[in-house]
């Protein structure tokens, strides 16, 4: 049986960082493993489980969706085919919304819509100097039980909700006295980003795509905010795609005139995150 130097210059043609990830997880042994035990040789059943996840990667799975695991902000994440596996550039409103709450003199109530694998409330709860309590929402009860194992793994208490939106959790949400941030990193692509982009193929429809060039759920949260608290100020931080942000401040205003709006870039100095003020 091949060493496992030998296997990671047998496989040099794919991505190294890959590679290296697929044998630490097919030895069940951390990346760090390999770097020290180079000229050990593989056993012939993690040899047979290589092979397997190298058949997945070449048919356009990703290391995350094989291994079932992403780091995001420092943590880690079990990521399974009912969410979305978590994506750097999330991580800027992530930053974001811990500098709000660290600026903030008031208890703050922070709400996340689209939780997903939960990266992004488990990551802000984790990190925050001050107590916050965080409520999550998914209109996917699968996606929900991935995030409260991750809630669980992160030690980092959310309640959840499955819900449509705020369309279930109105009532509860109106009773709240403190100040309140929205994160909501919804779908946002439109059909054809979906069709033509390789990368994503493998990832939940419902994670990605919405109507009206992508912003139909912003709107639709947008008037259902403005719906339950009709005299209440409230942040949202919104991820979404570079070519919206025009099209999004003309959504927002038509809602709240008198918003503030800032949009933010990610590392690659992309429009990528809407911070409204109400
Ligand atoms: C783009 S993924 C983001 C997941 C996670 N917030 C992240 O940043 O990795 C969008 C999430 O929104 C959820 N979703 C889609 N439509 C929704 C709706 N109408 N109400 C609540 N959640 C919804 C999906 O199930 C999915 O988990």
């Amino acid at each position: 049986m091949p060493t496992y130097k030998q296997l990671l210059q047998k496989y040099l043609r794919f991505n190294s960082l890959d590679i290296e990830l697929l044998l630490a997880h097919a030895l069940r042994q951390p990346r760090a493993f390999l770097l020290t035990h180079l000229n050990e040789k593989i056993s012939l059943k993690k040899y047979l489980s290589l092979r397997y996840y190298l058949w997945q990667y070449l048919r356009g799975y990703s290391v995350a969706a094989i291994t079932k695991h992403k780091e995001f902000f420092g943590l880690d994440f079990y990521v399974d085919k009912n969410v979305l596996i978590p994506r750097p550039e999330t991580e800027l409103m992530v930053e974001e919304a811990l500098k709000e709450i660290k600026n903030s003199s008031t208890e703050i109530t922070l709400i996340d819509i689209g939780v997903g694998s939960g990266c992004v409330p488990i990551s802000i709860g984790k990190n925050s100097e001050k107590r916050v309590q965080i409520i999550a929402v998914d209109i996917s009860g699968k996606a929900i039980t991935v995030a409260k194992k991750n809630s669980e793994k992160n030690s980092v208490t959310i309640e959840f909700f499955k819900s449509d939106l705020l369309s279930s959790v109105q009532d509860y949400l109106s009773k709240i006295n403190t100040r309140i941030i929205f994160t909501a990193n919804l779908p946002y692509l439109t059909e054809k980003q979906f069709k033509e982009e390789p990368s994503i193929r493998r990832e939940p429809k419902i994670a990605l795509v919405a109507d009206n060039n992508g912003l139909a759920l912003y709107e639709k949260l947008l008037r259902q905010t403005k719906t339950i608290f009709p005299n209440k100020k409230i942040i949202l931080f919104l991820e979404i795609d570079p070519t919206q942000s025009e099209q999004i401040k003309k959504i927002i205003l038509q809602l709240y005139p008198s918003a503030q709006i800032e949009i933010k870039k990610d590392l690659s100095g992309l429009d990528r995150l809407v911070k409204i003020s109400t």
